[in-house]
C-alpha cells in the first residue's frame, strides 16, 4: 500500500483536505496527517482522524505521540509528503529550514519527495518575499502544484493564490508515486552528496516538465453566449499525452474541449484568453512550452451582467471588441522562468510559411508548427495534420501524419533539444 503524509497548513482550504483523504483512500492510499496548529482552527483533528483512520500529529512535543510513533518515524514512513494548504508562512519557513513544529520538523527529517499545494490572498503569493521562497523551495527539489486561478474564499477577491483542485492533487501525486516505482533506484532518497537524488533519465523526458494549451477560448458576450472558434483541442491533447509517454510531468491548459483530460497529465480547464494565461503562468518554470491552442484575438470589452435582450426596433448591439494578450508572445518575451523552448503553433490559409517564419520572429518563439487551416485541408477537427517545423535553422515540410504522431515527431525532437542544450551547458 502506497503511504501518503499529509502536511495540513492553516488556511481555509484546509476543509478540501477532507476531500483529498477520503479520494486518496478510495485509490488505495494509506493517508497520515499531520496539522500545524493554525490548521486546527479551521477543521478539527476529529475530523482528520476520523476520515483518514489514523491518529492525527499535531504537536513536536507530543509525549504519547512521540512514543507511539514519533516525528522520524512520520517523515520516513511515507513514499510522498504532501503539504496542502501551504500558506505563506509555512512556505517561508519550510525556506528557511526551520523546524520548530512538528510540521516543518517533518519536512526537514523526511527524505521522501515533498509536493505543496499553495493556497493564499494572490496579493500574498505574488509579493516578492513569496516568489523568492518558492524559487528557493524549486531549487531544493520541491514540487508545486498550484495555485490556480480564480475566485477568492474573501468575497470580490480574484487573482492567483486558489489552491489546485482536489482532483488534480490526486494526479499530480499519483504521478510523483508513479515515478518513484519507476525508478528503481529508490527516487526522492538523498545520495551520497546530500542532494536529493533525480530520476534515473529512462525516458526521454524524464524529470521534465512540459507545458501545453489546447483547445479554444470562449470569450463571452453576455451571461449565455459567447464568441469562439473551431478548434477542437485534438492536436494540443495529443502533444500532451505524448510528453506524458516520454516521461514528462505535464501541465495540460485546456479551452472548452470535448476530450477527456488525459490519464496521468495536470489539466486546468479554462474558458478565456485571461484565465488561460493565468493558469499557464502559475505553471512555470517548465522545460518546454507548447501553445497548441486557438486564442481568441479579441474579447468583448464590456460583456452583458444577464442575456442581453432582443428589445423590439433596438436594433442589434453594438459590441466593442479589444484585443486578447497574446499568451504565446508574453511566455516568450520573459525575461525570468523563460522556458527553455517555446514552440507556437501558426494555423494559416495562405502564405503559410512565410507567415510562420514572420511570426516565429515577431513573437520571439524558438519554434514555430505551421499549418495550413484553408477549410478544403479538413485540419480543423480532423485526425489528421499536415505541419512545417519552423526553427531558426530553417524549415522542415513533415509528411501527412495523424495528429499522435505529429505529436510524438514534436516531442521527440524538443527532448532532443534539451538534451543539447544541457550537453553545451
Ligand atoms: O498570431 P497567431 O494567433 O496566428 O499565433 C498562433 C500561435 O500563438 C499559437 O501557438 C497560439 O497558441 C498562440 N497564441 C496565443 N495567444 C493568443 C494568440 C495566439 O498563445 N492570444
Amino acid at each position: 500500500m502506497k503511504r501518503v503524509l499529509l502536511i495540513i497548513g492553516g488556511g481555509i482550504a484546509a476543509y478540501k483536505c477532507l476531500d483529498l483523504i477520503r479520494r486518496l483512500g478510495e485509490r488505495g492510499f494509506a493517508v497520515r496527517c499531520v496539522m500545524t496548529k493554525a490548521a486546527q482552527e479551521f477543521i478539527t483533528p476529529l475530523a482528520v482522524g476520523a476520515i483518514s483512520n489514523e491518529r492525527v500529529a499535531t504537536d513536536l512535543f507530543d509525549l504519547e505521540g512521540e512514543r507511539e510513533i514519533g516525528h522520524i518515524r512520520l517523515a520516513r514512513e511515507t513514499d510522498l509528503v504532501v503539504v496542502a494548504p501551504a500558506t505563506a508562512d509555512l512556505l517561508a519557513r519550510m525556506a528557511q529550514g526551520q523546524g520548530n513544529d512538528l510540521a516543518t520538523a517533518v519536512l526537514l527529517a523526511t527524505r521522501a519527495r515533498v509536493l505543496v499545494a499553495p493556497a493564499m490572498n494572490p496579493a500574498m503569493w505574488s509579493h516578492p518575499a513569496t516568489q523568492r521562497n518558492v524559487r528557493q523551495l524549486e531549487a531544493d527539489g520541491v514540487q508545486f502544484i498550484g495555485p490556480n486561478a480564480g475566485e477568492m474564499a474573501e468575497k470580490g477577491e480574484a487573482g492567483v493564490g486558489r489552491m489546485a483542485e482536489v482532483g488534480e492533487i490526486v494526479a499530480r501525486i499519483e504521478s510523483l508515486i508513479a515515478d518513484n516505482e519507476e525508478s528503481a533506484s529508490g527516487f526522492g532518497f538523498l545520495n551520497v552528496s546530500g542532494s536529493r537524488a533525480k530520476p534515473e533519465p529512462s525516458l526521454p523526458l524524464a524529470g521534465r516538465h512540459v507545458l501545453v494549451t489546447s483547445g479554444p477560448t470562449h470569450e463571452p458576450i453576455d451571461s449565455v453566449r459567447y464568441i469562439a472558434n473551431r478548434s477542437s483541442g485534438k492536436q494540443g491533447h495529443a502533444i500532451a499525452v505524448a510528453a506524458r509517454r516520454l516521461g514528462a510531468r505535464v501541465t495540460l491548459v485546456t479551452g472548452p474541449v470535448q476530450l477527456a483530460d488525459p490519464d496521468g497529465v495536470e489539466t486546468h480547464r479554462v474558458e478565456t484568453a485571461n484565465e488561460m494565461l493565468a493558469a499557464v503562468e502559475a505553471a512555470l518554470p517548465a522545460d518546454v512550452a507548447v501553445f497548441a491552442a486557438a486564442v481568441a484575438d479579441w474579447r468583448v470589452a464590456a460583456p452583458g451582467r444577464g442575456k442581453i435582450k432582443k428589445a423590439p426596433n433596438a436594433g442589434p448591439p453594438q459590441l466593442e471588441l479589444v484585443e486578447n494578450p497574446d499568451i504565446l508572445r508574453t511566455i516568450a518575451k520573459r525575461t525570468s522562468r523563460r522556458p527553455t523552448l517555446v514552440v507556437g503553433f501558426a494555423a494559416e490559409t495562405s502564405a503559410v510559411i512565410e507567415n510562420a517564419q514572420g511570426k516565429r520572429k515577431s513573437k520571439s518563439v524558438d519554434w514555430i508548427v505551421a499549418n495550413d487551416v484553408s477549410e478544403e485541408t479538413g485540419v480543423f477537427g480532423g485526425e489528421r495534420n499536415r505541419v512545417h517545423l519552423v526553427t531558426p535553422q530553417g524549415v522542415e515540410s513533415w509528411p501527412e501524419m495523424s495528429k499522435a504522431e505529429v505529436a510524438d515527431a514534436l516531442l521527440a525532437r524538443a527532448a532532443g533539444f534539451l538534451t543539447e542544450a544541457r550537453e553545451q551547458v
